[in-house]
Protein backbone atom coordinates (compact mmCIF):
# COMPACT_ATOMS: atom_id res chain seq x y z
CA UNK A 1 0.00 0.00 0.00
CA UNK A 2 1.09 3.61 -0.63
CA UNK A 3 2.16 5.71 2.02
CA UNK A 4 0.82 9.04 1.25
CA UNK A 5 -2.87 8.28 1.21
CA UNK A 6 -4.25 11.89 1.72
CA UNK A 7 -6.34 12.31 4.89
CA UNK A 8 -8.77 14.42 3.58
CA UNK A 9 -9.87 11.75 0.78
CA UNK A 10 -9.28 8.28 2.03
CA UNK A 11 -12.72 7.52 3.10
CA UNK A 12 -12.87 5.00 0.81
CA UNK A 13 -9.40 3.44 2.39
CA UNK A 14 -9.48 4.50 5.81
CA UNK A 15 -11.40 0.95 6.65
CA UNK A 16 -8.21 -0.79 5.69
CA UNK A 17 -5.60 1.42 6.63
CA UNK A 18 -6.82 -0.14 10.40
CA UNK A 19 -5.91 -3.74 11.15
CA UNK A 20 -8.68 -3.98 13.86
CA UNK A 21 -11.55 -2.74 11.10
CA UNK A 22 -11.09 -5.96 9.32
CA UNK A 23 -13.77 -7.42 11.60
CA UNK A 24 -17.66 -6.37 11.93
CA UNK A 25 -16.52 -4.90 15.59
CA UNK A 26 -14.14 -2.55 14.12
CA UNK A 27 -15.93 -1.34 10.93
CA UNK A 28 -19.25 -0.55 13.46
CA UNK A 29 -16.40 1.11 15.34
CA UNK A 30 -15.66 3.20 12.87
CA UNK A 31 -19.18 3.87 12.00
CA UNK A 32 -19.88 1.05 9.81
CA UNK A 33 -23.38 -0.07 8.33
CA UNK A 34 -25.06 2.97 9.57
CA UNK A 35 -25.30 4.09 6.03
CA UNK A 36 -27.40 0.81 5.98
CA UNK A 37 -29.83 1.43 8.10
CA UNK A 38 -30.40 4.83 6.77
CA UNK A 39 -30.69 3.40 3.42
CA UNK A 40 -33.39 1.14 4.61
CA UNK A 41 -35.70 4.05 5.97
CA UNK A 42 -35.17 5.55 2.01
CA UNK A 43 -37.24 3.89 -0.56
CA UNK A 44 -35.30 2.53 -3.30
CA UNK A 45 -36.15 5.42 -5.67
CA UNK A 46 -34.98 8.22 -3.36
CA UNK A 47 -31.59 5.94 -3.27
CA UNK A 48 -31.19 5.47 -7.14
CA UNK A 49 -31.94 9.35 -7.13
CA UNK A 50 -29.20 10.11 -4.35
CA UNK A 51 -26.62 7.91 -6.50
CA UNK A 52 -27.37 9.43 -9.73
CA UNK A 53 -26.93 13.02 -8.40
CA UNK A 54 -23.78 12.29 -6.90
CA UNK A 55 -22.76 11.21 -10.26
CA UNK A 56 -21.18 8.07 -9.34
CA UNK A 57 -19.54 6.42 -12.09
CA UNK A 58 -18.71 2.14 -12.63
CA UNK A 59 -14.97 1.27 -11.37
CA UNK A 60 -15.08 -1.65 -13.30
CA UNK A 61 -13.37 -0.07 -16.43
CA UNK A 62 -16.37 1.15 -18.75
CA UNK A 63 -17.28 4.13 -16.18
CA UNK A 64 -21.52 4.01 -16.68
CA UNK A 65 -23.36 5.94 -14.71
CA UNK A 66 -24.51 3.60 -11.36
CA UNK A 67 -27.57 5.38 -10.35
CA UNK A 68 -28.92 5.13 -13.84
CA UNK A 69 -27.95 1.17 -14.40
CA UNK A 70 -29.97 0.68 -10.84
CA UNK A 71 -32.91 2.52 -12.48
CA UNK A 72 -33.04 0.07 -15.20
CA UNK A 73 -33.77 -2.49 -13.03
CA UNK A 74 -37.93 -3.65 -13.16
CA UNK A 75 -39.47 -1.86 -10.13
CA UNK A 76 -42.12 -4.34 -10.21
CA UNK A 77 -41.81 -7.00 -7.04
CA UNK A 78 -41.12 -10.09 -8.88
CA UNK A 79 -38.53 -12.06 -8.00
CA UNK A 80 -36.15 -13.56 -8.32
CA UNK A 81 -33.88 -10.36 -8.93
CA UNK A 82 -30.02 -10.46 -8.52
CA UNK A 83 -27.02 -8.35 -7.70
CA UNK A 84 -23.38 -9.59 -8.98
CA UNK A 85 -20.86 -8.15 -7.83
CA UNK A 86 -17.52 -8.20 -10.15
CA UNK A 87 -14.56 -8.99 -8.01
CA UNK A 88 -12.98 -10.90 -11.12
CA UNK A 89 -10.51 -8.29 -11.11
CA UNK A 90 -8.82 -9.61 -14.55
CA UNK A 91 -7.12 -6.57 -15.66
CA UNK A 92 -3.47 -6.66 -15.59
CA UNK A 93 -2.36 -3.77 -13.68
CA UNK A 94 -5.33 -3.13 -11.33
CA UNK A 95 -5.31 -4.63 -7.80
CA UNK A 96 -7.61 -2.28 -6.23
CA UNK A 97 -10.76 -4.41 -5.97
CA UNK A 98 -8.31 -7.71 -3.91
CA UNK A 99 -7.11 -4.64 -1.23
CA UNK A 100 -11.17 -4.04 -1.16
CA UNK A 101 -12.49 -7.31 -0.42
CA UNK A 102 -8.96 -8.49 1.52
CA UNK A 103 -8.92 -5.69 4.00
CA UNK A 104 -12.44 -4.21 3.82
CA UNK A 105 -14.76 -6.74 3.49
CA UNK A 106 -17.56 -5.16 5.54
CA UNK A 107 -17.42 -2.07 3.67
CA UNK A 108 -18.19 -3.92 0.51
CA UNK A 109 -21.14 -5.75 1.98
CA UNK A 110 -23.03 -2.51 3.16
CA UNK A 111 -22.16 -1.55 -0.17
CA UNK A 112 -23.65 -4.71 -1.87
CA UNK A 113 -26.93 -4.37 1.18
CA UNK A 114 -27.75 -0.73 -0.07
CA UNK A 115 -27.68 -1.57 -3.93
CA UNK A 116 -29.94 -4.74 -3.18
CA UNK A 117 -32.04 -3.11 -1.61
CA UNK A 118 -32.39 -0.06 -4.55
CA UNK A 119 -32.67 -2.55 -7.12
CA UNK A 120 -34.85 -5.07 -5.14
CA UNK A 121 -32.31 -7.85 -5.45
CA UNK A 122 -33.31 -11.01 -3.32
CA UNK A 123 -29.47 -12.68 -3.34
CA UNK A 124 -26.01 -11.15 -4.25
CA UNK A 125 -23.27 -13.39 -5.93
CA UNK A 126 -19.98 -12.12 -4.99
CA UNK A 127 -17.92 -13.23 -7.98
CA UNK A 128 -13.94 -13.38 -6.18
CA UNK A 129 -11.48 -14.23 -8.82
CA UNK A 130 -10.32 -17.55 -8.55
CA UNK A 131 -6.34 -16.91 -7.75
CA UNK A 132 -7.80 -14.39 -4.60
CA UNK A 133 -7.83 -16.89 -1.69
CA UNK A 134 -7.28 -14.43 1.20
CA UNK A 135 -10.14 -12.30 -0.12
CA UNK A 136 -12.36 -14.83 -1.18
CA UNK A 137 -11.73 -16.17 2.66
CA UNK A 138 -12.33 -12.31 4.38
CA UNK A 139 -15.25 -11.73 2.49
CA UNK A 140 -17.08 -15.40 3.55
CA UNK A 141 -15.76 -14.96 7.29
CA UNK A 142 -17.45 -11.14 6.84
CA UNK A 143 -20.80 -12.65 5.55
CA UNK A 144 -20.66 -14.91 8.54
CA UNK A 145 -20.25 -12.28 10.95
CA UNK A 146 -22.94 -10.77 8.97
CA UNK A 147 -25.38 -13.20 9.05
CA UNK A 148 -25.08 -14.16 12.97
CA UNK A 149 -25.75 -10.42 13.08
CA UNK A 150 -28.93 -10.32 11.07
CA UNK A 151 -27.45 -7.81 9.05
CA UNK A 152 -27.81 -10.67 6.22
CA UNK A 153 -30.13 -12.84 5.65
CA UNK A 154 -33.94 -12.86 6.28
CA UNK A 155 -34.51 -9.81 8.10
CA UNK A 156 -31.66 -7.19 7.15
CA UNK A 157 -31.18 -4.64 10.46
CA UNK A 158 -34.27 -5.82 11.20
CA UNK A 159 -36.23 -4.80 8.58
CA UNK A 160 -38.79 -6.74 6.29
CA UNK A 161 -35.44 -6.85 3.69
CA UNK A 162 -34.76 -10.19 2.97
CA UNK A 163 -31.18 -10.55 1.47
CA UNK A 164 -28.36 -13.39 1.10
CA UNK A 165 -24.72 -13.58 -0.43
CA UNK A 166 -22.76 -15.79 -1.83
CA UNK A 167 -19.24 -16.09 -2.42
CA UNK A 168 -19.00 -17.68 -5.82
CA UNK A 169 -14.60 -18.74 -6.96
CA UNK A 170 -13.93 -17.30 -10.19
CA UNK A 171 -13.20 -19.79 -13.30
CA UNK A 172 -9.47 -18.45 -13.96
CA UNK A 173 -10.04 -16.76 -17.63
CA UNK A 174 -9.67 -13.09 -18.24
CA UNK A 175 -13.12 -12.49 -19.90
CA UNK A 176 -15.08 -14.12 -16.54
CA UNK A 177 -14.65 -10.38 -15.66
CA UNK A 178 -16.40 -9.42 -18.77
CA UNK A 179 -20.44 -8.96 -17.19
CA UNK A 180 -21.63 -11.64 -19.17
CA UNK A 181 -19.45 -14.17 -19.39
CA UNK A 182 -19.09 -14.08 -16.01
CA UNK A 183 -23.07 -14.73 -15.81
CA UNK A 184 -21.98 -18.00 -18.40
CA UNK A 185 -19.34 -18.76 -15.78
CA UNK A 186 -21.61 -18.36 -13.19
CA UNK A 187 -24.15 -20.26 -14.14
CA UNK A 188 -21.56 -22.87 -14.76
CA UNK A 189 -21.18 -22.90 -18.40
CA UNK A 190 -18.01 -21.60 -19.98
CA UNK A 191 -17.20 -18.00 -19.90
CA UNK A 192 -18.10 -16.96 -23.01
CA UNK A 193 -20.02 -13.38 -23.51
CA UNK A 194 -23.26 -13.22 -24.58
CA UNK A 195 -24.93 -10.65 -27.23
CA UNK A 196 -26.46 -7.67 -26.44
CA UNK A 197 -29.08 -6.70 -25.89
CA UNK A 198 -30.89 -8.03 -24.07
CA UNK A 199 -28.80 -6.48 -21.38
CA UNK A 200 -28.58 -8.38 -17.65
CA UNK A 201 -31.44 -6.18 -16.36
CA UNK A 202 -34.19 -7.86 -18.70
CA UNK A 203 -31.86 -11.16 -18.67
CA UNK A 204 -28.66 -11.53 -16.31
CA UNK A 205 -28.23 -14.57 -13.82
CA UNK A 206 -30.20 -17.40 -14.56
CA UNK A 207 -32.47 -15.83 -17.01
CA UNK A 208 -33.24 -12.91 -14.21
CA UNK A 209 -32.93 -9.39 -13.99
CA UNK A 210 -29.61 -8.50 -12.72
CA UNK A 211 -26.82 -5.50 -12.00
CA UNK A 212 -23.58 -6.60 -12.32
CA UNK A 213 -21.41 -3.91 -10.49
CA UNK A 214 -17.87 -3.78 -9.72
CA UNK A 215 -15.98 -3.61 -6.69
CA UNK A 216 -14.83 -0.52 -5.99
CA UNK A 217 -17.94 0.63 -6.79
CA UNK A 218 -20.05 -0.82 -4.45
CA UNK A 219 -17.57 0.66 -2.03
CA UNK A 220 -18.28 4.13 -2.77
CA UNK A 221 -21.97 3.72 -1.75
CA UNK A 222 -22.23 3.84 1.53
CA UNK A 223 -19.73 6.82 1.73
CA UNK A 224 -22.16 8.78 -0.26
CA UNK A 225 -25.16 7.55 1.68
CA UNK A 226 -23.45 9.26 4.99
CA UNK A 227 -22.47 12.45 3.47
CA UNK A 228 -24.94 13.12 0.72
CA UNK A 229 -24.18 13.59 -2.98
CA UNK A 230 -22.64 17.25 -2.75
CA UNK A 231 -19.89 15.97 -0.54
CA UNK A 232 -19.12 13.23 -3.07
CA UNK A 233 -18.90 16.16 -6.13
CA UNK A 234 -16.82 17.87 -3.47
CA UNK A 235 -14.51 15.57 -4.72
CA UNK A 236 -13.01 15.04 -8.82
CA UNK A 237 -14.20 17.07 -11.71
CA UNK A 238 -17.42 18.04 -12.62
CA UNK A 239 -17.87 15.38 -14.87
CA UNK A 240 -15.83 12.84 -13.17
CA UNK A 241 -16.86 13.31 -9.48
CA UNK A 242 -15.08 11.36 -6.17
CA UNK A 243 -11.67 9.87 -5.36
CA UNK A 244 -10.94 6.59 -6.93
CA UNK A 245 -7.84 3.72 -6.18
CA UNK A 246 -5.06 4.48 -8.42
CA UNK A 247 -2.93 1.34 -8.67
CA UNK A 248 1.12 2.13 -9.23
CA UNK A 249 3.08 -0.52 -10.74
CA UNK A 250 6.18 -1.29 -12.97
CA UNK A 251 9.63 0.25 -12.74
CA UNK A 252 8.75 2.95 -10.03
CA UNK A 253 10.28 3.57 -6.83
CA UNK A 254 7.04 3.60 -4.78
CA UNK A 255 4.71 1.01 -6.29
CA UNK A 256 1.77 1.02 -4.14
CA UNK A 257 -2.69 1.90 -4.36
CA UNK A 258 -3.47 5.48 -3.53
CA UNK A 259 -6.73 7.09 -3.20
CA UNK A 260 -7.10 10.58 -4.74
CA UNK A 261 -9.37 12.50 -6.20
CA UNK A 262 -10.52 12.13 -10.38
CA UNK A 263 -8.77 14.51 -12.24
CA UNK A 264 -5.55 13.92 -10.20
CA UNK A 265 -2.59 14.64 -12.89
CA UNK A 266 -1.01 11.53 -14.08
CA UNK A 267 2.26 13.26 -13.26
CA UNK A 268 1.50 14.19 -10.31
CA UNK A 269 0.45 10.36 -9.55
CA UNK A 270 3.86 9.01 -10.96
CA UNK A 271 6.35 11.98 -9.88
CA UNK A 272 4.78 12.57 -6.40
CA UNK A 273 2.95 10.10 -4.99
CA UNK A 274 4.85 7.00 -6.61
CA UNK A 275 8.02 8.30 -6.00
CA UNK A 276 9.25 8.69 -9.80
CA UNK A 277 11.20 6.15 -11.32
CA UNK A 278 14.41 4.42 -10.01
CA UNK A 279 17.05 7.70 -9.61
CA UNK A 280 19.36 7.00 -12.29
CA UNK A 281 16.25 6.45 -14.85
CA UNK A 282 13.65 8.45 -16.94
CA UNK A 283 10.31 7.86 -17.49
CA UNK A 284 9.44 6.79 -20.82
CA UNK A 285 5.80 5.83 -21.00
CA UNK A 286 2.73 5.05 -18.83
CA UNK A 287 -0.07 3.01 -19.63
CA UNK A 288 -2.79 4.44 -17.47
CA UNK A 289 -5.95 2.29 -16.91
CA UNK A 290 -4.75 -1.43 -16.86
CA UNK A 291 -3.06 -3.24 -19.78
CA UNK A 292 -6.04 -2.47 -22.41
CA UNK A 293 -5.31 1.07 -22.16
CA UNK A 294 -3.63 2.72 -25.33
CA UNK A 295 0.09 3.99 -23.32
CA UNK A 296 0.73 7.91 -22.64
CA UNK A 297 4.56 9.00 -23.79
CA UNK A 298 6.79 10.84 -21.34
CA UNK A 299 5.59 14.25 -22.78
CA UNK A 300 1.74 13.27 -22.15
CA UNK A 301 2.08 13.09 -18.53
CA UNK A 302 0.32 16.27 -17.58
CA UNK A 303 -3.10 14.89 -18.11
CA UNK A 304 -5.87 15.11 -15.22
CA UNK A 305 -6.60 11.29 -14.44
CA UNK A 306 -10.72 11.38 -15.57
CA UNK A 307 -12.13 10.45 -18.81
CA UNK A 308 -12.79 13.50 -20.56
CA UNK A 309 -8.93 14.49 -20.76
CA UNK A 310 -7.83 10.91 -21.04
CA UNK A 311 -10.26 10.87 -24.26
CA UNK A 312 -8.40 14.04 -25.84
CA UNK A 313 -5.07 11.97 -25.56
CA UNK A 314 -7.01 9.00 -26.92
CA UNK A 315 -6.75 6.87 -23.81
CA UNK A 316 -9.05 5.76 -20.62
CA UNK A 317 -8.99 5.53 -17.41
CA UNK A 318 -10.10 1.95 -17.48
CA UNK A 319 -9.85 0.37 -13.88
CA UNK A 320 -7.26 3.09 -12.58
CA UNK A 321 -3.95 0.44 -12.90
CA UNK A 322 -1.31 2.88 -13.96
CA UNK A 323 1.63 1.15 -15.69
CA UNK A 324 5.29 2.71 -15.68
CA UNK A 325 8.01 2.01 -18.08
CA UNK A 326 11.44 4.04 -17.72
CA UNK A 327 13.56 4.19 -20.86
CA UNK A 328 15.43 1.05 -20.76
CA UNK A 329 12.01 -0.76 -21.61
CA UNK A 330 11.80 -1.88 -25.13
CA UNK A 331 8.24 -1.02 -26.24
CA UNK A 332 8.11 -3.58 -28.95
CA UNK A 333 9.09 -6.19 -26.29
CA UNK A 334 6.26 -4.64 -24.34
CA UNK A 335 3.85 -5.46 -26.80
CA UNK A 336 4.44 -8.11 -27.03
CA UNK A 337 3.78 -9.10 -23.69
CA UNK A 338 0.26 -7.60 -24.48
CA UNK A 339 -0.14 -9.35 -27.79
CA UNK A 340 0.55 -12.67 -26.01
CA UNK A 341 -1.91 -11.94 -23.29
CA UNK A 342 -4.83 -11.33 -24.98
CA UNK A 343 -4.02 -14.09 -27.81
CA UNK A 344 -4.03 -16.49 -24.66
CA UNK A 345 -7.62 -14.53 -23.45
CA UNK A 346 -9.97 -13.99 -26.44
CA UNK A 347 -12.21 -16.74 -25.66
CA UNK A 348 -12.94 -17.58 -29.35
CA UNK A 349 -16.27 -16.95 -30.62
CA UNK A 350 -15.62 -13.96 -32.78
CA UNK A 351 -13.27 -14.50 -35.94
CA UNK A 352 -11.82 -11.03 -35.58
CA UNK A 353 -10.65 -11.51 -32.11
CA UNK A 354 -9.80 -15.61 -32.21
CA UNK A 355 -7.97 -14.55 -35.58
CA UNK A 356 -6.94 -10.67 -34.92
CA UNK A 357 -5.30 -11.50 -31.47
CA UNK A 358 -3.68 -14.48 -33.10
CA UNK A 359 -1.75 -12.23 -36.15
CA UNK A 360 -1.28 -9.20 -33.85
CA UNK A 361 0.83 -11.55 -31.43
CA UNK A 362 2.78 -13.29 -34.39
CA UNK A 363 3.24 -9.93 -36.36
CA UNK A 364 4.93 -8.23 -33.39
CA UNK A 365 6.79 -10.99 -31.91
CA UNK A 366 8.71 -11.45 -35.52
CA UNK A 367 9.23 -7.39 -35.74
CA UNK A 368 10.84 -8.08 -31.91
CA UNK A 369 13.43 -10.82 -33.18
CA UNK A 370 14.18 -8.81 -35.83
CA UNK A 371 12.79 -10.67 -38.58
CA UNK A 372 10.08 -8.39 -39.50
CA UNK A 373 9.31 -6.06 -42.81
CA UNK A 374 8.29 -2.82 -42.66
CA UNK A 375 5.26 -3.93 -44.23
CA UNK A 376 4.23 -5.78 -41.08
CA UNK A 377 3.65 -2.54 -39.38
CA UNK A 378 0.82 -1.27 -41.91
CA UNK A 379 -0.58 -4.65 -41.80
CA UNK A 380 -0.78 -4.51 -38.17
CA UNK A 381 -2.30 -1.54 -38.24
CA UNK A 382 -5.02 -2.40 -40.11
CA UNK A 383 -6.02 -5.52 -38.61
CA UNK A 384 -6.52 -3.82 -34.97
CA UNK A 385 -8.90 -1.22 -37.07
CA UNK A 386 -10.71 -4.10 -38.70
CA UNK A 387 -11.48 -5.40 -34.67
CA UNK A 388 -12.68 -1.96 -32.93
CA UNK A 389 -16.33 -2.68 -32.68
CA UNK A 390 -17.00 -5.55 -34.71
CA UNK A 391 -17.54 -7.92 -31.65
CA UNK A 392 -19.94 -9.55 -29.35
CA UNK A 393 -17.85 -8.02 -26.65
CA UNK A 394 -15.22 -5.14 -26.20
CA UNK A 395 -12.45 -7.38 -25.38
CA UNK A 396 -11.24 -7.13 -29.25
CA UNK A 397 -11.11 -3.14 -28.89
CA UNK A 398 -9.17 -3.90 -25.79
CA UNK A 399 -6.80 -6.17 -27.45
CA UNK A 400 -6.36 -3.63 -30.58
CA UNK A 401 -6.47 -0.46 -28.49
CA UNK A 402 -2.47 -1.04 -26.26
CA UNK A 403 -0.81 -1.30 -29.95
CA UNK A 404 -2.52 1.42 -31.92
CA UNK A 405 -0.88 3.14 -28.72
CA UNK A 406 2.31 1.76 -28.89
CA UNK A 407 2.25 2.75 -32.54
CA UNK A 408 1.28 6.24 -32.28
CA UNK A 409 3.96 6.98 -29.61
CA UNK A 410 6.61 4.47 -30.61
CA UNK A 411 6.21 3.90 -34.15
CA UNK A 412 10.01 4.48 -34.22
CA UNK A 413 10.61 1.32 -32.17
CA UNK A 414 8.84 -0.74 -34.34
CA UNK A 415 10.95 0.79 -37.69
CA UNK A 416 14.23 0.31 -36.14
CA UNK A 417 13.79 -3.15 -35.20
CA UNK A 418 13.21 -3.85 -38.62
CA UNK A 419 15.84 -1.52 -40.63
CA UNK A 420 18.48 -2.97 -37.72
CA UNK A 421 17.10 -6.53 -37.56
CA UNK A 422 17.68 -6.68 -33.95
CA UNK A 423 16.16 -5.34 -30.71
CA UNK A 424 18.62 -2.51 -29.90
CA UNK A 425 17.46 -2.21 -25.45
CA UNK A 426 20.01 -4.49 -24.26
CA UNK A 427 18.63 -3.52 -20.61
CA UNK A 428 15.15 -4.29 -21.42
CA UNK A 429 13.34 -7.50 -19.75
CA UNK A 430 13.64 -10.53 -20.87
CA UNK A 431 11.13 -12.22 -22.60
C1 LIG B 1 -12.80 -8.00 -21.50
C2 LIG B 1 -13.41 -7.34 -20.31
C3 LIG B 1 -12.98 -7.67 -19.03
C4 LIG B 1 -13.56 -7.08 -17.92
N1 LIG B 1 -13.08 -7.40 -16.68
C5 LIG B 1 -13.65 -6.82 -15.57
C6 LIG B 1 -13.21 -7.16 -14.26
O1 LIG B 1 -12.29 -7.99 -14.10
N2 LIG B 1 -13.81 -6.56 -13.21
C7 LIG B 1 -14.84 -5.65 -13.37
O2 LIG B 1 -15.37 -5.15 -12.37
N3 LIG B 1 -15.27 -5.31 -14.59
C8 LIG B 1 -14.71 -5.88 -15.69
N4 LIG B 1 -15.19 -5.56 -16.94
C9 LIG B 1 -16.33 -4.63 -17.02
C10 LIG B 1 -17.64 -5.40 -16.80
O3 LIG B 1 -18.07 -5.94 -18.03
C11 LIG B 1 -18.76 -4.48 -16.27
O4 LIG B 1 -18.85 -3.35 -17.08
C12 LIG B 1 -18.53 -4.02 -14.82
O5 LIG B 1 -18.34 -5.10 -13.96
C13 LIG B 1 -19.74 -3.22 -14.38
O6 LIG B 1 -19.56 -2.67 -13.11
P1 LIG B 1 -19.46 -1.10 -12.87
O7 LIG B 1 -20.57 -0.45 -13.65
O8 LIG B 1 -19.62 -0.96 -11.40
O9 LIG B 1 -18.11 -0.67 -13.35
C14 LIG B 1 -14.61 -6.14 -18.08
C15 LIG B 1 -15.06 -5.81 -19.37
C16 LIG B 1 -14.45 -6.40 -20.47
C17 LIG B 1 -14.95 -6.01 -21.83
S1 LIG C 1 -14.64 -10.20 -28.69
FE1 LIG C 1 -13.24 -11.88 -28.26
S2 LIG C 1 -13.52 -12.31 -26.09
FE2 LIG C 1 -15.31 -11.06 -26.75
S3 LIG C 1 -16.86 -12.59 -27.33
FE3 LIG C 1 -15.71 -12.11 -29.19
S4 LIG C 1 -14.08 -13.69 -29.26
FE4 LIG C 1 -14.90 -13.67 -27.18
Amino acid sequence: MGPQVPLITNYLTQHFLDDAAVGLEGYERLGGYAALRRALENSPADLIELITSAGLQGRGGAGFSTGLKWSFMPADGELPKYLVCNGDESEPGSFKDRILMERGPHQLLEGILIAAWATGAEKTFLYVRGEYERPAEALERAIAEARARGIVGTNVCGSDFAHDIVVIRGAGAYICGEETGLLESLEGKKGQPRKKPPFPAQYGAFGRPTTVNNVETLCHVPHIVNNGADWFRGFGTEKSPGTTLFGVSGQIARPGLFELPLGTPLDELVFEHAGGPAADQRVKGVIPGGLSMPVLPADQLDVPMANEFLRERRTMLGTGGVMVMDERTCMVRASVVIAHFFRDESCGQCTQCREGTGWIHKLVERIERGAGVMEDITVLEDICAKMEGQTICAFADAAAWPIQGMLRHFRGEFEAHVVQRRCGFAESFEL
